[in-house]
């Protein structure tokens, strides 16, 4: 059977406010697995993914350090695959982020942290995975089967688990994301007129720069993956700060700049990076609820939410963005060159 390029993608974009209102009915489960890291009480957190799963992971560590004052990095699996490190985790919570589960270097790092001590929890959409048999607990972010080969409603499926695990060990009751399907439906909809501006803009750009500061820089890596997957662009993402330590450099009239900009803390500290790219004379696109405030050519606006719940939104657009990119430029986002779903990496 043959579909159009990108039917697939567009479907998995578009089942994302039923797949994160589903997310919420599952909150109790989450809620026993943030118990069991409770009674663990941790005294660190390690976070190990690949690809968009990283970025989901990126976004947990923001959470994790704010939201619980708990100290949290990512994991290099490689110190334990390549290298064969297995350092002592005890009083370590070790998340692994992945959709299929599937990945040897993920499930072997997972392995690894278990038998040294780590309470091991998987983040999955494939719970009956190698890496759901690896962890000690398991969340399944409900997704349902991704068919494209970008993921899009298993990164916020995976986004919305991790808020809810955070935001329960912290003992809240997921106030701040009440509503989110509905808002993510707006989202969506308000999105696609900016968003062909946008395709308008980029249709023939050759490298583009995504950057935001504090949750939002999850969104800007994962941005930066999927126009690079889908649409072959030169797409590199930066944190707000890291920025102008030095890339800022690289940066002038040719080059496209996407600021994820929501408000809060992080958006506000991207006023100064938004101001100085565009003294460099980069053309700006603001992408947010804060984007309104922002010196930019184009703003792609996302309704308002507690600022630590905004990546859950402002990648929605971007994921459009992506989609309708790659079919004007002439490739099938549903099928880019030389990928496959699952990566096993080791
Ligand atoms: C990007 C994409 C990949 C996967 C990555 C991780 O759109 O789909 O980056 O996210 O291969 O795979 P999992 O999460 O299955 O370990």
């Amino acid at each position: 059977m043959t579909t159009q390029p990108g039917a697939q993608m567009r479907s998995d974009i578009a089942a994302q406010p039923a797949v994160l209102d589903a997310a919420l009915r599952r909150r109790s489960e989450i809620a026993e697995v943030a118990a069991a890291i409770e009674r663990r009480g941790p005294r660190f957190a390690l976070l190990a993914a690949r690809g968009t799963s990283d970025h989901a992971a990126l976004y947990a560590k923001y959470l994790i350090e704010v939201l619980l004052a708990l100290p949290a990095g990512l994991a290099s699996p490689s110190t334990t695959t390549l290298y064969g490190a297995e350092p002592d985790l005890a009083d370590v919570l070790f998340v692994t982020v992945s959709q299929s589960g599937g990945s040897p270097d993920l499930v072997e790092a997972t392995q690894a942290a278990r038998r040294r001590g780590a309470l091991t929890v998987a983040v999955t959409n494939t719970p009956d995975s190698p890496l759901g048999a690896a962890a000690e607990l398991s969340i399944d972010i409900g997704a349902g089967p991704e068919l494209a080969v970008a993921a899009t409603k298993t990164y916020t499926a995976s986004l919305i688990a991790l808020y809810l695990l955070v935001d329960a060990v912290r003992g809240g009751a997921g106030e701040p994301v009440a509503g989110i399907g509905e808002l993510a439906e707006r989202t969506l909809s308000d999105a696609a007129g900016p968003v062909r501006d946008a395709v308008d803009r980029y249709r023939f750009a050759d490298r583009l720069v995504f950057t935001g500061r504090g949750y939002s820089s999850a969104t800007a890596a994962e941005a930066a993956l999927k126009l690079a997957e889908t649409s072959y662009l030169a797409a590199r993402a930066y944190s707000g700060a890291d920025l102008l330590h030095g890339p800022v450099a690289a940066i002038d009239a040719e080059t496209g700049v996407v600021a994820v900009t929501s408000a809060g803390r992080g958006g506000e500290a991207m006023r100064e990076v938004v101001s100085t790219v565009r003294s460099r004379g980069a053309d700006v696109v603001a992408v947010g609820s804060a984007s309104a405030d922002m010196d930019a050519g184009l703003r792609i606006d996302v309704p308002r939410t507690a600022e630590e719940v905004a990546p859950i939104l402002e990648i929605l657009p971007l994921q459009l963005l992506a989609l309708d990119l790659a079919l004007a430029r002439g490739g099938d986002p549903d099928r880019p060159r030389g990928l496959t779903k699952v990566t096993r990496t080791r």
